[in-house]
């Protein structure tokens, strides 16, 4: 008799967005009313949750994911967390934006919101690192490669990524026209 235990496991959940016509509503809000030059929030402390247009994209396409995240990771509902508490921003939108290597100390876990993405195929891309931190270390990659491999994920519109907030993360760099994203951190 033998068992095989997964270990220290850093779930990813990636899935669709359903309501579209929801997150058209907030694009078109975002360019109504924010400057996407100098998006708020990314490099300084602001809530766009703030702004109670943002109350249905929560309720509608935000919580459901991490509602779905926590029943499938820790058997718990979102919604048995009544003081639960959010912090959301928009990414740089144009054409040269990447971010760095960074996590979200802080909250527990982070959602991305990839609401409108004009050129899928033009870089953008989030790229996840194994949060064991130097744990290939002699290690042949030619066979236990696998075991360390970065996640790669294409950002198309109406898409989402949640994933624990200790793990790093990068932003390739977007070519495209016009990409808005909205990170979301949980606070549990
Ligand atoms: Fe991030």
């Amino acid at each position: 008799m033998s068992n095989l235990t997964t270990g220290w496991p850093s779930p990813i959940l990636t899935g669709n967005i359903t309501e579209k016509e929801l997150a058209d509503e907030v694009v078109t809000h975002i360019l109504t009313n924010y400057d996407l030059e100098f998006p708020p929030g990314e490099i300084n402390e602001h809530n766009i949750l703030e702004d109670e247009f943002f109350n249905t994209f929560l309720e509608k396409i935000v919580e459901p994911a991490f509602n779905e995240y926590l029943t499938k990771v820790l058997g718990k509902s979102l919604y048995d967390f009544p003081e639960r508490e959010y912090r959301a921003w928009i990414t740089g939108a144009y054409n040269g934006y990447n971010m760095l290597t960074h996590n979200h100390n802080g909250s527990q876990l982070a959602g991305v919101f990839y609401l409108l993405n004009e050129t899928p195929d033009a870089g953008g891309e989030i790229v996840l690192f194994d949060p064991r931190a130097n744990a290939n270390r002699s290690y042949k990659m030619k066979d236990w490669g696998t075991l360390f491999e970065p996640v790669r994920l294409k950002t198309p519109s109406y898409t989402f990524a949640v994933f624990p907030s200790f793990v790093y993360h990068q932003v390739t760099q977007y070519a495209g026209n016009m990409r808005i994203a909205i990170p979301v951190d949980l606070f549990i």
